[in-house]
């Protein structure tokens, strides 16, 4: 099954997106988990902090999960900035059907929201290493979807996901799965 991976700065809305996309899924009866990159440094990649080697280890221990949990019929979500081309072309290689899905957000508009607050900190130099502030984000070349948050709502981008899914035959897939 297939791995869909939300890239895109802080506060750009990847987990926003990842979880109304989780409720279509399920309500088209279709097996489905998130891994949000923020959920997993509390867990499993508790710890880890924001150098380019702890980056790399945190997408690490994400490909090894979310590659578990799709070989066994689980369309896996996850939510994770992996800021770094390297990451996401480790995460394609590593994946059988890795989805990149490319939520795009100008910085501008991420740092207005400031959600977590956590861009006014990094602006202070309070945080280092923030992504879009002190850190590089390399956008996406070749997502498979791409996604203008500050213009579309949630639900209509989650759909768009769901829609890419369904042309490309993978909501099919499952159904067979079921039966
Ligand atoms: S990744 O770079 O390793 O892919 P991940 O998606 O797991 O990052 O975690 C990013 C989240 O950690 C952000 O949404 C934010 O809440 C928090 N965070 C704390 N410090 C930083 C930082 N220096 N850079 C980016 N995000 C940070």
């Amino acid at each position: 099954m297939t791995v869909v991976w939300f890239t895109g700065l802080s506060g750009a809305g990847k987990t926003t997106t990842a979880r109304e996309l989780l409720s279509q899924l399920r309500e088209a009866g279709i097996k489905t988990e998130l891994l949000d990159g923020d959920e997993l440094r509390a867990g499993i990649c508790k710890g880890l902090g924001f150098s380019r080697e702890e980056r790399m280890e945190n997408i690490r221990r994400i490909v090894y999960v979310s590659e578990l949990l799709s070989r066994n019929g689980v369309v896996t979500l996850v939510s994770a900035i992996a800021p770094y081309r390297e990451m996401r072309d480790y995460a394609r290689s590593a994946i059988d059907n890795y989805v990149e899905v490319f939520v795009e957000c100008p910085l501008e508009e991420c740092e207005r929201r400031d959600v977590k607050g956590l861009y006014a900190k990094a602006r202070n130099n309070e945080i280092e290493r923030f992504t879009g502030i002190s850190d590089p984000y390399d956008e996406p070349l070749h997502p498979e979807v791409t996604l203008h948050s500050k213009e579309d709502s949630i639900g209509n981008n989650a759909r768009k996901v769901y829609d890419w899914l369904e042309q490309a035959g993978y909501i099919h897939l499952c159904r067979e799965g079921m039966a």
